[in-house]
C-alpha cells in the first residue's frame, strides 16, 4: 500500500485511474515491538508487525529488519532510528505535504525470514521501497528478490563486500568493512604501539563476518603485525573455551573478533575470564550497547570502529540526537543513525520524484523505478554527514570514528567513548 488512504474527493477524482494507481487502506493492528534480551531466545521469523502509528495515512516505505532472534540486538536499534525518522520527516511535511508511513515486517535473524518479510512488503504492503535487512547474510538471500521485482532497497547495516553489486535496485547507507574496520586496528596501535602478535576470531557461518575478518587479517599484515592464529566459531555458539585457550597459548597482545553481539560478547567475556589482558577489537556486529548485558564489566576497553558519531555536525544529526536521547536517555548508536539515514534517503528522493510527477498519480512499478534512479542521483544531509551513492549504490561517506567501551565497575551500565 504505497498510498494508505486518500480523501473521498481524491478517491472519486482518481477512480478512473485505478489501473494506474495502487490504493489500499491501512487496517493493520498495532503491535508493539518485542524487546529482545541479551540471551535472545530465537523466535519465529517473518512475522508481520506494524508501526504503532498505523492509523496514520501515508506513502508506505517498508522496514524489514530483525525484531526477533539474537539479531534483534542490532535490529531493535534500527527500528528506533527508523521511527525517529518517520516522525521527524512527517513533522516537516512529509513528501511535499503527504506523510510517509513506515510498514514494519520482522525478518527474524535468518535468510528465510528476510525473504518472507521482503515478499510481504513488496506484494502485500506494496511499499515504494525497503530499508533492510539487518544482516548481510540476510541481504544476500532477500535483496535479489527485491531487485528482480524492481523495488529499491537501502541496506541500513549490510557491510559485507558485494552488497551493492547484488543488483541495480540495491544501495546501502552502511559503509563497507573495507572502509570501516581498519580504523580500529590503527586506533589499537596508537593506544599500544608495542602490539606485535594478533589473534583473530570470526564467525564462519555469517557472510558479513567472513568478509570483515578478511579485512582485519589484511590490515594486520599491512601493519606488519604477526597473525598468530585465526580461530573460527558460529554465531550460535556460547562456549568459546577451546578457541580462547588455543589463542591465549600463543600470547597475543591484540584480539580481534568478528561476530554478532551475543556470541561476540560471550567471547570477550571468556577471553577476559581466562586471563587475557591485551586490547580487544570488536567488529561491526558487536557495535551495540546490547553487548553490555553479555560481557558486563568485562566489556570495558573493547575498541569498535564507527560509521557514526553523536557529535557529527549538522542540523539533522542535532535533531536526531536530541530525539533519541530524550526517548532512550543515552547517545544514539550507529545502527539507529544508519536506519534514520535509510529512511531519509527515501524521503528526500521521493520529494524530488513527486515534484516531477505527483507520487499519487504514478503507477507503483514506475514510481519504484523513478525512485531508484533518483536515490542514486541525490546528495543527502544525514546524521552520518553528507552522503551520496556511486552509480552502483555504494555509499560515499566522509567521516569515520573509533569508540572504546567504558563500563562502570559493577558492569551494570556503560557507554561508547569516542577516541580523538
Ligand atoms: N554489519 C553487519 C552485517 O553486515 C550487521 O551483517
Amino acid at each position: 500500500m504505497y498510498i494508505m488512504s486518500l480523501t473521498l474527493k481524491a478517491m472519486q477524482t482518481k477512480a478512473r485511474f485505478s489501473l494506474l494507481v495502487a490504493f489500499a487502506i491501512a487496517l493493520s493492528a498495532c503491535s508493539p515491538n518485542p524487546a529482545p534480551t541479551a540471551s535472545g531466545s530465537p523466535q519465529a521469523s517473518g512475522t508481520a508487525t506494524s508501526s504503532p502509528s498505523s492509523s496514520v495515512a501515508g506513502i508506505a516505505i517498508g522496514v524489514g529488519v530483525a525484531q526477533t532472534s539474537n539479531v534483534a540486538l542490532l535490529g531493535q536499534e534500527e527500528v528506533a532510528g527508523a521511527k525517529i525518522a518517520e516522525k521527524y520527516f512527517n513533522d516537516k511535511g512529509g513528501i511535499n505535504g503527504t506523510p510517509i508511513k513506515l510498514v514494519f515486517q520482522d525478518t527474524g535473524g535468518d535468510e528465510q525470514g528476510a525473504i518472507n518479510a521482503f515478499q510481504t512488503l513488496i506484494t502485500k504492503d506494496k511499499v515504494v521501497g525497503i530499508v533492510g535487512p539487518t544482516l548481510s547474510q540476510q541481504a544476500f538471500g532477500a535483496d535479489p528478490i527485491a531487485d528482480r521485482a524492481k523495488v529499491p532497497v537501502i541496506g541500513p547495516s549490510n557491510t559485507a563486500k558485494g552488497i551493492p553489486q547484488i543488483g541495480d535496485f540495491i544501495a546501502r547507507v552502511s559503509a563497507p568493512v573495507s572502509v570501516v574496520a581498519p580504523n580500529s586496528v590503527k586506533a589499537a596501535l596508537k593506544i599500544n604501539p608495542n602490539i606485535k602478535k594478533v589473534a583473530v576470531f570470526y564467525a564462519q557461518n555469517d557472510a558479513f563476518n567472513k568478509s570483515e575478518t578478511e579485512i582485519f587479517q589484511q590490515t594486520v599484515k599491512d601493519q606488519k603485525l604477526e597473525l598468530v592464529t585465526v580461530q573460527k566459531f558460529q554465531t550460535t555458539d556460547t562456549d568459546f573455551q577451546s578457541q580462547a585457550t588455543a589463542a591465549l597459548n600463543l600470547k597475543p597482545d591484540l584480539a580481534i573478533i568478528s561476530g554478532l553481539a551475543a556470541d561476540g560478547g560471550n567471547l570477550v567475556r571468556q577471553l577476559r575470564e581466562l586471563g587475557y589482558k591485551g586490547l580487544i577489537i570488536g567488529g561491526n556486529g558487536l557495535n551495540t550497547s546490547n553487548l553490555f548485558p553479555v560481557c558486563k564489566a568485562l566489556c570495558d576497553g573493547v575498541l569498535i570502529a564507527q560509521a557514526y558519531s553523536p557529535e557529527q555536525p549538522g542540523d539533522v544529526n542535532a535533531a536526531f540526537r536530541e530525539a533519541y536521547r530524550s526517548q532512550f536517555k543515552k547517545e544514539p548508536p550507529q545502527f539507529s543513525a544508519q536506519a534514520f539515514a535509510g529512511v531519509q534517503v527515501f524521503v528526500d528522493a521521493l520529494k524530488v520524484v513527486d515534484k516531477q510527477t505527483k507520487v499519487s498519480q504514478q503507477a507503483l512499478p514506475d514510481l519504484r523505478v523513478a525512485l531508484n534512479k533518483q536515490i542514486l542521483l541525490g546528495k543527502y544531509s544525514t546524521p552520518l554527514g553528507e552522503i551520496s551513492f556511486t552509480p552502483e549504490g555504494e555509499i560515499v561517506q566522509k567521516a569515520f570514528y573509533v569508540a572504546q567501551i567504558k563500563m562502570d565497575a559493577d558492569g551494570s551500565s556503560g557507554k561508547f567513548t569516542y577516541l580523538k
